[in-house]
C-alpha cells in the first residue's frame, strides 16, 4: 500500500477552485488505487509551529555544524514531525491559489518548515546543494483569478508557479505535473465553467500518470 499526501493551500473549502480540481484528481486516483492511503493536510487548518526563536536557531546550528541546545531540540521536534510526515509519503498532490502573484502565507510557512538542511536538502562545498526527496512524483494545481500564460504581457507577474517549482526541485523533485486553472475570476460564467472542465479532465489524466509512476525510496 502506498500513501498519497494531498496538501491544500486554499482556505476557501468548497468555494476553492484549486481544491475542486485537486479533489477531482485525488478521487480519480482513489478509484484507480482503492488500496492506497490518502492523507489530506489543509494548511489553513493544521497546526504549523512558529518558525522563529529556538526552532529557527536550530536551523542555523545545523547549518554551522553545531549541536542544538536542549530548548532548540524541543522546538525542533515539531519541525521534524512535519518533515517526516511529508517524507514518508510516496506520491503528492498540492493545490494552491495565487495570492498577490505568489503563494498564500500558510504554504510559505509550510515550505519554511519543510525545507531544512540534512532533511530535505544537503550541501557540500564541492558538489553544492542536493535535494533529498527523490524518486517520487508530485502534481500541483495552481488557481489564479487572472491569466499569466507564457508569452503574454502578464507572464512575468507569475511568482506562484515558478516559485513552487523551484522549491520542489530544490528538495529533489524531478517529476512535477502541473495544472493551471486560470482565469477563475474573469470572463463569463460559461467561460469559467470551461476553465474548470478542462482542468478536471487534465486532473483525471494526471491521476493515472501519478498512479503508474514507480516510486523509488
Ligand atoms: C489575498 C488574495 C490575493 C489574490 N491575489 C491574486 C493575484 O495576485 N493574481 C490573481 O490573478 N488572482 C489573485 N487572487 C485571486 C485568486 O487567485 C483566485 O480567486 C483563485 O481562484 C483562488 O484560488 P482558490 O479558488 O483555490 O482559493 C487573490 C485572491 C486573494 C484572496
Amino acid at each position: 500500500m502506498s500513501t498519497l499526501l494531498y496538501i491544500q493551500a486554499s482556505p476557501r473549502d468548497n468555494r476553492s477552485k484549486s481544491t475542486l480540481v485537486a479533489e477531482a484528481m485525488v478521487n480519480a486516483y482513489k478509484q484507480e488505487n482503492p488500496n492506497d492511503q490518502v492523507v489530506t493536510l489543509n494548511l489553513f487548518k493544521m497546526d504549523l509551529p512558529e518558525f522563529n526563536g529556538p526552532a529557527l536557531e536550530t536551523k542555523y546550528a545545523i547549518l554551522h555544524g553545531q549541536n542544538p541546545t536542549t530548548p532548540q531540540k524541543e522546538a525542533w521536534k515539531k519541525v521534524e514531525w512535519i518533515i517526516e510526515q511529508f517524507k514518508k509519503a510516496d506520491r503528492y498532490v498540492l493545490s494552491t491559489p495565487m495570492w498577490n502573484f505568489g503563494i498564500p502565507y500558510r504554504l510559505k510557512h509550510y515550505f519554511d518548515i519543510l525545507i531544512q538542511p540534512g532533511y530535505t536538502f544537503s550541501f557540500d562545498s564541492e558538489t553544492g546543494y542536493k535535494g533529498l526527496v527523490t524518486g517520487k512524483p508530485i502534481a500541483v494545481v495552481y488557481a489564479r483569478g487572472g491569466s499569466y500564460a507564457p508569452g503574454t504581457a502578464t507572464a512575468s507577474y507569475d511568482m506562484q508557479k515558478p516559485y513552487v517549482e523551484l522549491a520542489l526541485q530544490f528538495i529533489g523533485f524531478t517529476s512535477i505535473h502541473s495544472i493551471v486553472v486560470e482565469p477563475t475570476l474573469h470572463g463569463s460564467s460559461q467561460e469559467q465553467t470551461l476553465v474548470i472542465e478542462k482542468a478536471i479532465k487534465q486532473a483525471g489524466r494526471i491521476a493515472s500518470e501519478l498512479a503508474r509512476q514507480p516510486v523509488i525510496h
